[in-house]
């Protein structure tokens, strides 16, 4: 970690508002800078694609460049860019949205900010998945409000028990995060949890919160239940998605969040106050995403499909993790067994065999024992790290 991390994370100087201090020290990057400074480190720590940027999404891009698109588009997004995915989600869902459902920001990271700090407040409780995506929690607590976890184990492939979210609501609950897949465990919630979570909350007038932005990566042809497909209106749901992970457009930061009319009026103040607009040449980028050739898109999902089948075989044969089959994005989040600290086991394995994973404290407070596996990397890179890691398991005593 470099100093700089340090200073900032752990400083209680009075000149920082302490709601920073909701902000852990992130798991990824005290990985990440460790392995930077070590030689020979394979990676299955990677949070993006690998695969690079469609041809035509860059050349919209630079053409976007060349013509001038440089300047602020209009708060709510590139008109053009709103259009294609109110046709997209429309043709897509089902469900007939209009450009004013929607709101473009720096990417989902933004979207999950907007939606989460609007309504996170003291006093109100937010129904979280664990282990779920580092940035939840935090941004729930800096605002005051308190998270309730649900959490879920390897043995049942990570999936959320809807009558668990259903007992856990009171009368303080305001709100419920849904990340289908998801990141850390590859989980996708079959259809009947997502209806039976977002019925009951619109019911009991809460909020369901959904983070999709690996909804195109699903393996083995499995039906994907978008919270937009199973809700009756859009009055208790937020939805939140980019252009990072579907088409390798990470760095380029373009992302929506989709809500009601009435919810993007207001987060759309609130998103000038934010960061102004998204990036003008990308969001051109993004239309020719949606409006051109999305052969891609299948390429990488059969690609990600022949890795995570071989990631699963390999977790199987290593001993002490115990693994599943993760059915979308890139991510599997295998267990040790129970007691055995998942942080000092990814710390030894990059210090000891160099390969990069993520430990399970990372994403909340239930799986300690677990580490994060990312697949975005080549079948040889995933092989090559199994080398390392079976050899040391074998040699582990974690009885
Ligand atoms: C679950 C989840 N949500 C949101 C994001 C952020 O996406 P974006 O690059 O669009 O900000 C990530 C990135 O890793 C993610 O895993």
């Amino acid at each position: 970690m470099s100093r700089l991390d340090f200073d900032f994370y752990e400083s209680e100087d009075p000149v920082w508002n302490p709601a920073l201090l909701t902000i852990p020290v992130p798991g990824i990057r005290k990985m990440v800078n460790m392995a930077a400074s070590m030689e020979d480190v394979i990676h299955l720590s990677i949070g993006q694609p690998d695969a690079p940027t469609p041809p035509h999404v860059v050349q919209a891009t630079v053409d976007a460049l060349n013509a001038g698109q440089t300047g602020y588009t209009m708060d709510a997004g590139l008109p053009e860019l709103l259009d294609a995915l109110a046709e997209y989600y429309s043709e897509r869902g089902g469900r007939a949205l209009t450009p004013e459902n929607i709101l473009i920001t720096s990417g989902a990271t933004e979207a999950i900010y907007l939606a989460l700090t609007a309504v996170s407040a003291p006093g109100r409780e937010f129904i979280v998945p664990d282990p779920s995506f580092m940035l939840y929690a935090p941004l729930i607590r800096m605002n005051g409000g308190e998270v309730k976890y649900i959490p879920t184990r390897a043995e049942n492939n990570h999936q959320l028990d809807p009558q668990e979210v259903i007992d856990a609501i009171d009368t303080n609950t305001h709100a419920i995060i849904l990340n289908s897949p998801s990141n850390p465990t590859g989980t996708v919630y079959p259809r009947e949890t997502v209806e039976t979570i977002v019925q009951e909350a619109a019911y009991r007038g809460i909020y369901v919160i959904s983070d999709e932005v690996y909804d195109h990566l699903i393996y083995d042809d499995r039906d994907y239940a978008s919270v937009l497909s199973c809700c009756s209106d859009l009055d208790h749901v937020m939805v939140t998605s980019s252009f990072s992970k579907t088409f390798s457009m990470a760095g380029m930061r373009v992302g929506w969040l989709i809500a009601s009319q009435g919810a993007i009026r207001k987060l759309r103040r609130y998103h000038m106050f934010t960061t102004t607009v998204a990036n003008t040449p990308c969001q051109w980028g993004g239309v020719a995403a949606l409006k051109g050739d999305r052969r891609f898109v299948a390429d990488t999902v059969a690609t990600y499909r022949k890795r995570r089948n071989r990631l699963v075989e390999l977790v199987d044969e290593t001993p002490f993790l115990e693994g599943y089959v993760p059915e979308g994005a890139f991510y599997m989040f295998p267990a040790l067994p129970e007691g055995v600290n998942g942080n000092n086991v990814a710390l030894r394995l990059l210090r000891e065999t160099g390969v990069c994973t993520i430990a399970g404290d990372t994403f909340g407070e239930s799986s300690r024992n677990a580490l994060r596996f990312s697949y975005a990397t080549s079948i040889e890179n995933i092989e090559r790290a199994f080398e390392r890691i079976i050899p040391w398991m074998e040699k582990q005593d974690f009885g």
